[in-house]
Order: structure tokens, then sequence, then C-alpha cells
């Protein structure tokens, strides 16, 4: 068995040769996107491997069935970035529902962390000997209101993370869960009592810009805002007066919405274009990471491992419990 990986990072190679090996498919790996012009690339392929940032629209699925291609296989949970609708009974498409969701929940608690209690600014001012303290006050998370949009698998233990903080949690979620404690409040009272918004929801046409200039209107001012979910949930531009403005206290970004040509990449000694970014990553209150939450070696080896039971599941046309149906 063969399949093209689109998207290659270094860091997937390892446990996807070795996992490919031992269940007998042959990885061909590419480090450029699927798209329509490299689908090509699959070419003898049963089955191509990708990533947050391809793209499977319409005219790739049409083009991965002219050529045999049986299985398209997200190495990831997100699955925005395909048209689902257009691939039912033309090609199968299975995800990885969860590789590690603490990995995620924990990357969030990270970055408020590091944010809150002036980290970044610190581990840069005490290696180049300056030990004033100066402009580094932070403030306690214990007591302070988090307001969690999304209460899924990531979203739940984030909450438990923050209630071990002895923070006050409140959540907004389209689902809310029946069988939980969780103190469910509707989303513009979220906007106007939270002091923390950390973001768990996936992204679909509903939630796209949930934070823009209308809703920032709502917010507390010196609100903390952190996205480990999806990019385009937050209106950048928007993002970035509310700043200017100091009605958001801080940005904590793992995600962005024009992620794709950025992130993954090294652009140090280039000038990006991407001036919101730039403008963004400049501000001393906004903290940007390149998609990284989901990246433990407990999270690489579980990608791996649920990738290949999936691929080989589909090709052997047993029941697959990660196919995505819509
Ligand atoms: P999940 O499916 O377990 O939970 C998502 C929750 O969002 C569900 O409770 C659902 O009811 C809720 N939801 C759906 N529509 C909503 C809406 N309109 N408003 C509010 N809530 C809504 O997903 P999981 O595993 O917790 O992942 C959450 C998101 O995290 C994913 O969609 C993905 O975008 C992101 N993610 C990011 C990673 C990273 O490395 N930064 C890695 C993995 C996931």
């Amino acid at each position: 068995m063969k399949a093209a990986f689109f998207d290659t990072k270094q860091y997937d190679m390892p446990s996807f040769e070795k996992l490919g090996k031992e269940n007998n498919i042959k990885f061909k790996f590419y480090e450029t996107k699927l798209n329509e012009d490299t689908v090509a690339l699959a070419k003898g392929c049963d089955a191509v491997c990708v990533f947050v940032n391809d793209t499977v629209n319409a005219a790739v699925i049409d083009r991965l069935c002219e050529l045999g291609v049986k299985v398209l296989a997200l190495r990831c949970a997100g699955y925005n970035n395909v048209d689902i609708k257009y691939a039912k009974d033309k090609i199968k498409v299975v995800s990885v529902p969860a590789y590690s969701p603490y990995a995620v929940a924990e990357h969030a608690m990270a970055l408020l962390l590091t944010s809150i209690r002036r980290v970044h600014k610190a581990f840069i001012r005490t290696r180049d000997h300056n030990f004033s303290l100066n402009g580094l006050t932070g403030f306690d998370l214990h007591g302070k209101t988090v307001g969690v949009v999304g209460t899924g698998k990531i979203g739940r233990i984030f909450i438990n993370i923050c209630r071990g903080f002895g923070m006050n949690v409140i959540a907004y979620d389209k689902f809310p869960a029946k069988d939980s404690d969780i103190d469910y409040v509707e989303l513009d009272e979220l906007f106007s009592r939270s002091d923390i918004i950390s973001f768990h929801c996936p992204l679909t046409e509903e939630t796209y810009h949930m934070i823009d200039s209308k809703s920032i209107d709502k917010l507390k001012k010196g609100v903390v805002i952190v996205n480990t979910s999806r990019g385009a949930l937050i209106d950048a531009e928007a993002l970035l007066e509310g700043i200017k403005a100091r009605k958001i206290g801080a940005a904590c970004l793992d995600v962005y919405e024009e992620e794709a040509d950025v992130f993954f990449q090294d652009f140090s000694g280039h000038i990006i274009a991407d001036d919101t970014l730039a403008r963004l990553i400049s501000m001393p209150n906004v903290i940007v990471t390149s998609h990284q939450a989901f990246l433990t070696e407990e999270a690489l080896h579980n990608i791996a491992e649920t990738t290949v039971s999936n691929i080989l599941a589909c090709l052997k046309g047993e029941e697959c419990p990660n196919e995505l149906h819509i």
C-alpha cells in the first residue's frame, strides 16, 4: 500500500516511517501542501495524508478520485479545510479526533501564564543580565472568571486546569454537555463577564469571526483572549484595533486566520508580507506560537498510530470509527 504524505514536517517522519514499515504502508513524503497544482503527486497511491493547511476542495477531490485514491486521511482533528459534503460517496475521509487533548489544553494554559506573568519579557531581560522588574507586574489567576467557548475534549480539560488554579469557570457551547457540572451561560453573558476567554470550539460558519468589532464592544476592558482552536474564529484586524484601543488586555494566539502561508516555515531574515500579523507580533501583550499546541511526543505517536489504523481499516473495507460523515 502506498500513501502520499503532504505538508511533511521533520517531526512527522520518524513515527510514520516506523508504523508504516510495521503495517506495510509505504509513505511518500512531500514537503509541498496538497492543492490543485500538487494533487498529481498522489498518482499511484491508495491514500493521501494531509494536515490543517492542505486544500481539499471539490477540484482536488475529483482529481484524487481520477487517480484512484481511496482514502483521504487527515492527521488532525479539525477538517474545515476539506469539502466533506462533496467528498461523500466519492472518497473516504478519516481524521484523528483526539491525539492529545491534554497537549492543547496545557498549551493554552502555558500561553496564558506566560502572557499574564510576563515570562516572555523576563526571559529576554535576564538573558541580557537585566534584572529590573519594572513593567513586569502581572495578576493572579485565582478568583478570576474564565469563559470557555466549546466544552468538548480540549475545553473540558482546560476547565479542569483552570479550576485547579481557583478560577471561576463559565462556559458556552452550542450543544451543552448534559452530564456535567459546567456553568453554562449565553455567549453575550460570557463575553461581558469573563476576565479571560479561551476558545475550544471548531471553525464553522457560525463560529467564523466570533470575535469581531461588534463582539469586542461587549468584552470586559482588559480581557485576555486565548485562541488555540482555529484562527478564523477571530477577525485579526478587529483584534488589533481592540488591542490598540486598550480594550483587549492581551492575546495569546496559537492559530491565525491567514496562517497557511506563514506558519510552520522559517521566515527569519525575510520581510513578512502580512502587516496584521507583523503588527500583532510587535505588540508587547501579544504572544504568537505557530500552531504548536498539539506538538508533544505523546500526541505525535497517537497521530501516527490512529492515522495508520484509519488507512488500513478503509483500504481493507472495514468499518472505521474515525470516518467523517456529514
Ligand atoms: P470536540 O469536538 O471534542 O469539542 C468541540 C466543542 O465545540 C463541542 O463541545 C461542540 O459542541 C462545541 N461547538 C460546536 N459548535 C459550536 C458553536 N457554534 N459554538 C460553541 N461551541 C460549539 O473538539 P476538541 O478535540 O475539543 O477540539 C476543539 C478544537 O481545537 C478543534 O475544532 C480544533 O479546531 C482545535 N485544535 C487545535 C489544535 C492545535 O494544535 N492548536 C490541535 C487540535 C485541535
